[in-house]
This record gives structure tokens, C-alpha cells and sequence, in this order.
């Protein structure tokens, strides 16, 4: 397995691309089932969890082709073979439950494994069934499979109404929707930027939507959904880390593409800490006010609020700030897992629930550490980029799922980083 290592103490200074968002070409690549004519996304992300759903597409029966060395994925699913979904590719990749609408919708049958849970928490899909069997489907859940049928005439619009904000199941229903009878209204629904890209691209693609982004989302069905190309939203969650790296170590860097309306919440609690945000055409150059950073509280929450994938990796920087900061994490139960890890560099955190209290010290010290998490994983290298001499994050599998290149991008800034197999010293 690779590891990274990461040598602290460089300041940072130049210009980091960033690139299309994860967590919308997951839930763009399904709507190709939607059609059987041809979808083409653009400046898609090159990432693991990428190339899982394309495994996925493809056991269905689905084309996927990823072309200009990834950036462009061209998919049909003219002619599906199969409207099962394997544990063995579900288990890898929760988003994959992503595929049980559009199925309904297609051809008013799905077989999709359930996702287990993953480290962060259990992760159920209760509501993205409630809201498909709001609209007719009749779902049976049996040997780890959700095994669903739409009625003879298809899914039928209806109201549905989340008890709380999820992003996949306001995803899965909104898809399934474009194609059922009659009108649908999704009230509560997630507001995230990746929904509105979602809306936007099943709009060129034919379909009758209003009113995403804000709480209610209104679908008139209609009969068939015509191919598209459409361009991958910016990945705010990316943004968002590489805005931590200058933040952290100090130095000046410009965040390509950025733009402040994709992280309102997050840009603010960044001012409050002493961090100054500039926009521009080319995108966000972040660099510190003064010396040290000032403690702040944090409270995550759905879009428009906190996202709670930019969590962890403020936490990194809280560890250094001047003060006793406070986190609450209100998203997902169990997401505090880079604490113990950072604590092994020095940091001086306490976990009580979902809660977090973190009492800032001058440096942290490298130390081997290991990625739990995706998210987790790269909080560890931005303390790494602080830290007093060298820091290992250990399983970065587990960042090649959500970050391209992130040894690359940060050492075109001036950090002192570099990927090697398990075991081995750094060569530079
Ligand atoms: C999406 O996950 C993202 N993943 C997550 O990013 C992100 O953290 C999350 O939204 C919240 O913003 C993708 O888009 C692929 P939810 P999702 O449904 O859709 C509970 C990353 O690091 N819930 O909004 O699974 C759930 O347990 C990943 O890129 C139910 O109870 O998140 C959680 O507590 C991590 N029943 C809360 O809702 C359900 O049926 C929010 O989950 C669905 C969710």
C-alpha cells in the first residue's frame, strides 16, 4: 500500500487547479440510465471512486468511456444487460445506491445491494426508499438486497416530504421523478451545489425541474429524457481543503476555479479565524491576516450551512490556532476519527459525543499516522504540511477516492511531499 510523506515547515505559494466535484459526477454518471441516448460529462475527476461507478454502469450494461485522460466520460446505457447491482461493487462505493432510481425509472425494475455502513457511520437508505415508495415502488428487502418493482404504468409523481435533509436520497428521487407520471414535489430537500448541477444537467437532458437549491424541489414527469453534454460542477470539498493548506503552513495560494458562493459558510468561518479570502477571475487566493491563527467555533450542517466534509481538515487547523476552539458535528455520528490521529502530532483535543474541544498549541509534531477516512486522511496532511519534521499518513487509499494527484498539487505550491510504497524512506 502507498503512504505519503509529508516534510513540515514549508510555506506555500503558487496556483492549485481544482478540479470537477466527486460528489456530483456520482450522481451525474447514473442519469445516463435515464436515457439510451448518449451522455457526456466534462471536466470530470479522475478518482477511484470514479472509475467504481463506471465498474458499476458497466456491470449493468452500461458504456462508459473516459476520454482526454479522464477529464471527459462519455456514457450509453442504450442497451442495459442487468438491473442488479452486486454487493461485491456496492460494498466499495455507498453512492452506488445512486443507480436505484434511475432503474425504477428506466425499466420499473432494480436489484441493488444494500450499502453497509462505513466508518464515519451506519449510513442508512431508509429515506431514499421512503420517497421511491411514495411513488409507487413497491420495494422487498431481503438478503442484503433491495429488490424493487415500479407499478405497470410506472412511478407516479408524488409529495414527498424528508424528516431530514439527505443529499443521496433527495438525488435518487429526483431522478427517479423526471420520468414518472404526473408531478413530484420534494420538500426538504437537500439545497447542496452538486443538487443543483444534478437538476441542472437532467434539465438539459429534457427533464421539467424548478426550484432546486432552495427547500422544495417540483418535477413534472415526462416520457423520455434525451442525451446532454454537461460540465462537472467545481469540487467545493476540494476547494475547501487546498484553501487550508496557505491557511495552515502560511504563504499565499490561488485556488483555480473557486468561487466564494460554493463555500459561504465556510469562507466566513475562515474570516473569523484570520484568514483573508480574495476572489477573482481565475479563482480564491487565501493567505493568513497575521501570525497565528484565531480559535473559532464550527458547527456543521447541510448546505447552506458548514459542510461537514470540511470538518475534519479545519480541525487540522483549529490545532494550531490561538485558543480553545469548539467543534459539533451534527451530520454523520461517528466523525471524529482524525482526533486520535492528530493528537499522535501533539494536537490537544477532547471527544465528547459529537462534540470536540480543541486547545490550539504553537506546532505539532510529525509523527506516522494512520487515514481512517477519506476526509480524515487529508486533515492528516495538512497538519503534516505545519508539523515539525516528518509525518507518514499511512492507507491512502483511502484519499485517491475523493483527491487527484493531492502529493502533486501541493508540492507545485512549494510543499515538501511525496508518495512512496509502505515501508520505504523518502527519496527527496
Ligand atoms: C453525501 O452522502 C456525500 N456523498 C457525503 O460525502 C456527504 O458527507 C453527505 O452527503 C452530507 O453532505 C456523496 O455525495 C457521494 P446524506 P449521503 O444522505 O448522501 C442520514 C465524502 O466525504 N440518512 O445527506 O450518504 C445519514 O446517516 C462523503 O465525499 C438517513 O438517516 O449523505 C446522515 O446522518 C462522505 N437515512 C445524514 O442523513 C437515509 O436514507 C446525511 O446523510 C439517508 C441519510
Amino acid at each position: 500500500m502507498d503512504q505519503i510523506i509529508v516534510q513540515g515547515g514549508a510555506e506555500l505559494r503558487g496556483e492549485i487547479p481544482i478540479a470537477g466535484a466527486k460528489n456530483a459526477c456520482l450522481t451525474l454518471m447514473p442519469a445516463t440510465l435515464l436515457t439510451d441516448e448518449p451522455l457526456t460529462l466534462t471536466n470530470a475527476p479522475r478518482l477511484s471512486d470514479i472509475r467504481t461507478m463506471t465498474a458499476l454502469l458497466g456491470s449493468l450494461g452500461a458504456e462508459v468511456a473516459a476520454l482526454q485522460d479522464g477529464r471527459v466520460l462519455a456514457l450509453s446505457s442504450h442497451d442495459l444487460t442487468s438491473h442488479r447491482a452486486d454487493y461485491d461493487i456496492v460494498r466499495r462505493m455507498r453512492a452506488s445506491i445512486l443507480v436505484l432510481g434511475p432503474l425504477l425509472a428506466r425499466d420499473g425494475v432494480a436489484e441493488v445491494s444494500l450499502p453497509g455502513g462505513c466508518a464515519i457511520g451506519a449510513r442508512p437508505v431508509d429515506l431514499h426508499l421512503m420517497a421511491l415508495e411514495r411513488m409507487g415502488a413497491e420495494l422487498d428487502l431481503r438478503d442484503g438486497y433491495v429488490h424493487a418493482r415500479a407499478p405497470s404504468g410506472g412511478l407516479r409523481g408524488a409529495v414527498v416530504e424528508f424528516p431530514l435533509v439527505s443529499v443521496g436520497a433527495t438525488e435518487n428521487a429526483l431522478m427517479a421523478a423526471t420520468l414518472a407520471r404526473g408531478t413530484t414535489e420534494l420538500r426538504n430537500a437537500a439545497r447542496e451545489p452538486e443538487i443543483v448541477d444534478l437538476a441542472r444537467c437532467l434539465r438539459r437532458m429534457g427533464a421539467r425541474i424548478e426550484g432546486e437549491g432552495g427547500g422544495t424541489i417540483t418535477i413534472e414527469g415526462v416520457d423520455r429524457l434525451r442525451g446532454a453534454t454537461h460540465p462537472v460542477v467545481t469540487d467545493r470539498i476540494e476547494l475547501g481543503t487546498y484553501m487550508l493548506a496557505p491557511a495552515i503552513c502560511g504563504g499565499e495560494v490561488t485556488c483555480l476555479g473557486g468561487r466564494i458562493e460554493l463555500l459561504e459558510a465556510f469562507c466566513e468561518r475562515l474570516d473569523a479565524a484570520g484568514i483573508h479570502v480574495e476572489e477573482s477571475p481565475r479563482g480564491l487566493t487565501v493567505a493568513r491576516r497575521n501570525g497565528r491563527v484565531s480559535a473559532i467555533d464550527v458547527t456543521t450542517a447541510p448546505f447552506p450551512g458548514f459542510p461537514t466534509d470540511l470538518q475534519a481538515q479545519i480541525m487540522a487547523l483549529l490545532c494550531t490556532a490561538e485558543g480553545v476552539s469548539h467543534l459539533e458535528e451534527t451530520i454523520f455520528e461517528n466523525r471524529f476519527m482524525h482526533a486520535p490521529e492528530l493528537a499522535r502530532m501533539g494536537a490537544r483535543i477532547e471527544v465528547h459525543g459529537g462534540r470536540a474541544t480543541v486547545t490550539g498549541v504553537e506546532r505539532l509534531r510529525g509523527a506516522p499516522v494512520m487515514a481512517t477516512d477519506l476526509r480524515a486522511s487529508v486533515s492528516l496532511i495538512l497538519a503534516g504540511l505545519a508539523a515539525e519534521g516528518e509525518t507518514i499518513v499511512r492507507r491512502v487509499y483511502h484519499l485517491d477516492r475523493g483527491y487527484e494527484h493531492v502529493e502533486e498539487k501541493l508540492a507545485a505550491v512549494g510543499a515538501r511531499i511525496e508518495r512512496t510504497r509502505e515501508g520505504e524512506a523518502a527519496h527527496g
